[in-house]
This record gives C-alpha cells, structure tokens and sequence, in this order.
C-alpha cells in the first residue's frame, strides 16, 4: 500500500472547542462490559447524550452557521410550495370540480381544460398513452365517469413525480442543499479524506479479489476490475452547482408554466416542471447522518462527514466514517442471489457464512423482533466487507503501535480499543433495536456486535474471557475475500 495516500490519515483537522476523547470516555456505559456488548458499552441504552448525539449536535451547530445566499431565498420558497402541493390535496379537488362544473355546463371550455392539461402532463413525442391523456375523455358523455378517469390518471401522473422526487433527480430540500454547498465550500479537505480512503480501500480490495480463489479459477478478475474502475465520489462543488442550476431551472420553467395556466392549476405547472428535468445525474447533496452507493456514485451526508473533522487518533476516523466509506464501497462487490445488481457473481458458501454470523449475533443480542432475512444480504455483507478490510488497513496503518495507550486517556484505552468503539458510535441510537423481515437494514446493534465477533483479535484488544458473549457469538470466521475465502460461487 502507498505511504503518501496513508499521510491522509495523519492529516488532523480538529474541531478544536471539544476534547472528544474526554467526551468518548464519558458516554461508555461502565454497566455493561464490552465483552459482554460492544453496542451498548459505547451506545447506553435509554441515555440521549450518547457520543454521536453530541457529534451530530456539534454538527448541528456548525452547519446552521452557514446561511442560504439571499439571492436563493425565492427559489428555496417555491420548492417548499411545490413540496406542500404535492402532499396537499385540496388543489386536485379544485380540478375535479372544475370538470364536473365544466362537464355538465360548457363543454367548449371543458375542451380547453383538458387540453391545457394534456398538454402540460403529455410529452408530445410519445403517442396517447392512457394515463397522459385527458382529452379522450370527452368522447364520454356521463360526467361521473369522466371526473373519475381524470382522477385516475391526474394521481397516476402525481405517484410518479413523487417517486421521482424520492430518488433526489430534484434537490427537493432547497435549503438544505443550498446550506450543504456554503459549508463545503468552507469544509472540502474532509471530502479529500473521504476521497483518499476509497482509493486505499480499492486498491486493497483489488489485491484480494485477485486472491480470492472462485474468481481467480473463473477467470472474473477483469470484470470486478473494471467494476471497481468505475466507482467514484464526485467532487461535491460539481455536484452543488448541479443541484443549483436544477433549482434554478425548475424556478424558471415553473414560471413560465404560471403565466400561462390559471393559479388554481399551478400544482399542473410544478408536475409538468418535473416532468422536464433532467434527470440525468440523480444525486444531490444532504446535510443527513446516511451515505449511499448508487453505483457508479457514492454520496455522504455531511453529518457523517463531519467525523471526519473530530480530533482523535486515526483509529477513530478508520474505525468510524472510514468503516462507512468501506460499506459503501463493498456494496459494489456483494450480490444477493436476487441478482439486481450490475454484478453477476458471488460465493453462496460466503453468503451463508456472513447471514449465519447475523443470525448467531441475534440469539446472543436481540433487544426486540430480530431476524436474518434473504432481503439483508446485501447490507450484512456489505458490513461484513468493511469491517474485515477496514481492519486490514488499521492494522498496517499502525503496526506495533495499535496496542499503545492514547495519550491523555483516563481509562488506559489503546488505538485498538479506540479503532472498535468508534465503529459502534456511527450507529449509535438509544432505543432499543430491531430488525424487521422486509427492512434491508439489520439491527444496529446486531450490525456492529457481528462485526466485532467476527474479528479474530477483538478478544485479545479488550481481554475478554472465552465465554464472554461477544467472543461466544462468533459464528464460524467469514473469509469474504483474499486467498482463504470460498472455492465456490453461484
Ligand atoms: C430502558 O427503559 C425501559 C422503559 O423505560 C425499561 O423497561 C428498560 O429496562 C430500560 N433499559 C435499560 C437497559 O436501562
Ligand atoms: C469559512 O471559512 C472562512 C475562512 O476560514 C471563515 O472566515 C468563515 O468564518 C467560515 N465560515 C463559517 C460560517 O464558519
Ligand atoms: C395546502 O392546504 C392548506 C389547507 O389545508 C392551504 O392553506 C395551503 O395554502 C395549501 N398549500 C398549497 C401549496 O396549495
Ligand atoms: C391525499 O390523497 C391520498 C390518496 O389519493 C391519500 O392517501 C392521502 O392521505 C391524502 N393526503 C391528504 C393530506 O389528505
Ligand atoms: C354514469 O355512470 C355511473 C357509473 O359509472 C352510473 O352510476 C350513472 O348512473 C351514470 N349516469 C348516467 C346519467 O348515465
Ligand atoms: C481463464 O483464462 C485462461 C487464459 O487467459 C484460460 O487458459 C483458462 O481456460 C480460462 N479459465 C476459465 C475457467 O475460463
Ligand atoms: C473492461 O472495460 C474495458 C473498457 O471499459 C473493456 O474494453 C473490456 O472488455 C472490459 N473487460 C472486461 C473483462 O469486462
Ligand atoms: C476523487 O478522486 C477522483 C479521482 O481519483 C476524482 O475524479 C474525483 O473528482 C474526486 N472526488 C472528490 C470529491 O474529490
Ligand atoms: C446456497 O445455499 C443455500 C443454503 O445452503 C441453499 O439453500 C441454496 O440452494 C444455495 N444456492 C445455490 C445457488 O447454490
């Protein structure tokens, strides 16, 4: 591995005010060994000041610092309307009485209507389709039932804009993107960490799946390759002045949809908008504590990259947001036999030997409903990835040191102590947790207690006795990739 990409990990770009390390030592839970829980030694339950509630209340404070520029103040508005308009529905019942009222009474300007209507909602290069089209209503004389297909097709047209804005082709929340882009701006050495930790995780990764027996006897090591090639995070300035061109876009189309449509069809004007975007590049920025793999981009909430700004050893960054940055890009290499993923192959020994782990880690763990589903693996495995490699990396990183004690620590805690607590603080939540069968997210706690039962030297960083429940909980040792993983694959 490079040396010069490891020097981002030396780089410190302390939040100064704090002494994080002071503020991790408080929050552990002394009740409850950390041989016994990782997950609820680091993140007490029934307690709300767990250390990343005071990470994200930190966060919190920095970025509300950062203003809106006064020049977007009208475009932040009229995306909270359109907003608002799409989850109200009065202004639907306007147009449905407007067809009943035109219907029965003028049938002249019932053409009209349904022709502006049509004519906003149709893209004329495609034929007639059903649900675009309103003026064939008028071949229906009964006026009941010409109010009711318009409802049926006017809501059809509104479930997919709505799904649409979901998948953030519209930065819908103006606010927070114009936010976002003020406090990158002031803030991109940490997208610079993030960006250096994917290349330090790919290119080890490569090393291994060259390793890694079912793909090297079936000749797939170019394919994950090129897959691998392609990953990436795209410079956050890009992808705001994207976003506020999009803004800026919808604000100018919206209004010249308006100037021509009466006020009371202006939600028309905000579907037609959308349905004029473009929607080539559907990422956006966010202020929130999630990351995303949509290949071939990752995105990371600005929360989460906060972390990347706390003053602590290295082992904090590579066992928290680092450990996130690694799931994210391990999504890239695990498929779920479900085989919606640009990724044709895994190991189905490898599937099974990760859904087990989850499934031990229940038994042990489980603070309400919990459950291993097929709907999981993609995540569980992804997990699983990250925090073998992660640890792989911390370990090279810090060599003989890892067992050294942290300067300035009250409890004697060591970077390796150091590397395991951060992975539990990310998903830190004081509820009790619970996995539903049909979420694609485990249980947090099961999430972090199975990666560290999976480690071979957890028990020896924490001194744990051999029937201690983290060290009980291991399933058999998962080899994900590398020369020792499975022969197999499907
Ligand atoms: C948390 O609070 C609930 C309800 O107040 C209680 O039943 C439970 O025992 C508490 N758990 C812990 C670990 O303190
Ligand atoms: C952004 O950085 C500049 C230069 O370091 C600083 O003067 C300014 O206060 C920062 N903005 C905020 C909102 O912290
Ligand atoms: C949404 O409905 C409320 C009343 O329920 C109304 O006051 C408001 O103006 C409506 N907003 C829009 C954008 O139509
Ligand atoms: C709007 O209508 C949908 C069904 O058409 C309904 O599920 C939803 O609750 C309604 N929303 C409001 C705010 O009335
Ligand atoms: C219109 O159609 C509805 C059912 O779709 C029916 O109940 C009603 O009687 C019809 N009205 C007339 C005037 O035919
Ligand atoms: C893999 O490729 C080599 C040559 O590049 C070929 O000899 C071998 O048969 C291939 N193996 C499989 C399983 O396709
Ligand atoms: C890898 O990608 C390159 C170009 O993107 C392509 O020419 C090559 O065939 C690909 N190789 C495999 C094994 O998919
Ligand atoms: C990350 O690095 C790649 C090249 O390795 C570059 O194309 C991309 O813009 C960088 N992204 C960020 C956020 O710096
Ligand atoms: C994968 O393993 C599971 C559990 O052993 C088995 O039920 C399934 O048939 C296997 N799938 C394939 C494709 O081998």
């Amino acid at each position: 591995m490079k040396l010069s990409i490891f020097i981002y990990f030396c780089l410190i770009l302390p939040i100064f005010s704090i002494n994080w390390l002071e503020v991790l030592e408080n929050t552990l839970d002394k009740n409850v060994g950390v041989c016994d829980n990782l997950y609820r030694h680091v993140c007490p339950q029934n307690k709300t000041d767990g250390f990343s509630q005071i990470v994200k209340q930190e966060f919190r404070k920095d970025f509300e610092k950062y203003k809106i520029p006064e020049n977007f103040e009208k475009i932040k508005e009229e995306i909270e309307t359109l907003i608002e308009t799409i989850r109200n529905n009065t202004t639907f019942d306007l147009i449905f009485e407007k067809s009943e009222k035109f219907c029965q009474e003028n049938r002249d300007e019932f053409r009209l209507f349904l022709e502006q209507l049509e004519s906003l909602i149709r893209n004329e290069n495609i034929p007639c389709e059903d649900d675009r089209c309103f003026v064939i209503a008028l071949e229906n004389d009964n006026c009941t039932d010409v109010v009711e297909f318009i409802k049926f097709n006017l809501k059809k047209n509104f479930d997919l804009a709505k799904e649409e804005i979901k998948f953030v082709y519209l930065p819908i929340d103006a606010t927070d993107v114009l936010q976002s882009f003020e406090w990158i701006k002031n803030n991109t050495e940490v997208f610079d960490r993030i960006n250096s930790t994917i290349a330090i995780i790919k290119a080890l990764t490569s090393e291994k799946l060259r390793e890694t027996p079912w793909i090297k006897n079936n000749n797939l090591t170019r394919i994950f390759e090129n897959i691998s090639k392609k990953l990436y995070l795209p410079d956050p300035e890009i992808i705001a002045n994207l976003n506020i061109k999009r803004l800026t876009d919808y604000e100018s189309n919206l209004n010249k949809c308006s100037k021509n449509v009466p006020s009371d069809l202006i939600s028309i004007c905000h579907l037609h908008t959308i349905k004029n975007m473009d929607k080539k590049d559907k990422y956006a920025l966010f202020s929130g504590d999630n990351a995303f793999n949509s290949y071939p981009i990752m995105g990371f909430g600005l929360a989460f990259a906060y972390y990347a700004k706390i003053d602590l050893p290295p082992a904090f960054y590579l066992g928290s947001i680092a450990q996130i940055v690694a799931h994210e890009v391990g999504h890239t290499y695990i498929v779920s036999e479900r085989g919606d993923n640009f990724l044709p192959y895994f190991s189905n020994d490898t599937r099974n030997c990760i859904q087990n782990q989850f499934t031990k880690s229940c038994e042990y763990f489980a603070e309400g409903e919990c459950k291993t589903s097929d709907i999981q693996f993609d995540d569980n495995g992804a997990d699983s990835f990250s925090f073998e490699i992660m640890y792989q990396i911390f370990k090279a990183f810090y060599g003989e040191t890892m067992n050294d004690e942290i300067i300035g620590s009250k409890i004697g805690m060591t970077h390796a102590q150091l590397y395991f607590y951060s992975h539990g603080t990310t998903l830190c939540s004081p509820k009790p947790r619970i996995s539903y069968p049909k979420g694609s997210h485990h249980a947090s706690n099961v999430r972090i207690n199975s990666g560290a039962a999976q480690n071979l030297d957890f028990g020896k960083t924490f001194n744990c006795a051999p029937n201690s429940k983290m060290i009980e909980s291991r399933a058999e040792k998962c080899y994900i990739f590398g020369e020792n993983a499975a022969e197999t694959r499907f």
